[in-house]
């Protein structure tokens, strides 16, 4: 089964709600239809009105990050609960920014997608190397460690409800995006994780993403490979015009 390619905007802390709207405004005028799922995972406080102007669209919103717990005395966190109502389909979780700025582990990781799953919003979990260890030869060590303790003990069920974005660090917001072969390979890492714990066929279905400097002129390339299965866009998610290129690339 093939499986169908996924293209994702991260906003990171850009754009207000009347921004979000304008935009998928634009964005639907330029892609009207398209052979790929879009997602946007938004500000919190324009997700409610993103959710809205994208109900007569195939777009779907989400969050870019949810507190682990139900509920509680958290100030200035958000639960999944809230993100749902507010029209969140799913949220991004452990990307890297999150874990370098806030010092999200991989534990906290874990149990913030299984608050997600249980919430009903499907978690990408964000999975990546820094170029320190890339060039020390640490790169499978290091996805293996955080699908490891990422993941845990997840139900084959549970497996089915996940995206993984593979997202070097080193690729992030530089403007370097790895190389189509290098993307692959990693991706090949991540599945063959995948396979030898969950099984073949989970490991087939499951779509894994790369993120880190995509933009127009490299995504087809990128995108063309058997193990991406779409992208996570940051930079170029934020121009209509340039998201709209990277999802008409999708052959
Ligand atoms: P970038 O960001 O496309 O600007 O490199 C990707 C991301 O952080 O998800």
């Amino acid at each position: 089964m093939k499986r169908q390619k996924i293209i994702a905007g991260n906003w990171k802390m850009y754009k207000t709600a009347k921004e979000a709207v304008h935009f998928i405004q634009q964005l639907q005028k330029l892609i009207p239809s398209s052979k790929a799922r879009i997602l946007l995972a938004v500000p919190f406080t324009a997700l409610t009105a993103a959710a809205e102007a994208a109900h007569t669209t195939s777009f779907a919103i989400g969050a870019q990050n949810v507190h682990e717990a139900v509920e509680g005395p958290y100030t200035g966190e958000i639960s999944a609960h809230m993100l749902k109502e507010a029209g969140a389909k799913f949220t991004l979780i452990g990307h890297s920014e999150r874990r370098r700025l806030f010092h999200e582990s991989n534990l906290l990781i874990h149990q913030k997608i299984k608050r997600a799953l249980s919430s009903g919003l499907t978690p990408i979990l964000c999975v990546g190397e820094t170029l320190v260890e890339r060039s020390d030869g640490a790169t499978e060590a290091v996805l293996a460690e955080q699908l490891e303790e990422g993941l845990g003990e997840l139900s084959l069920d549970q497996l089915a409800h996940l995206v993984i974005a593979y997202e070097p660090v080193w690729a992030i917001g530089t403007g370097k995006s790895a190389s189509p072969q290098v993307a692959d390979e990693a991706h090949l890492l991540c599945r063959n994780f995948i396979a030898k714990k969950w099984g073949s066929a989970a490991a087939e279905q499951l779509p894994i993403l790369y993120g880190g400097s995509v933009k127009a002129e490299n995504a087809a390339e990128l995108l063309n490979q058997p193990n991406v299965d779409g992208a996570l866009v940051g930079g170029a998610s934020l121009d209509p015009a340039a998201f709209a290129q990277i999802i008409q690339s999708v052959g």
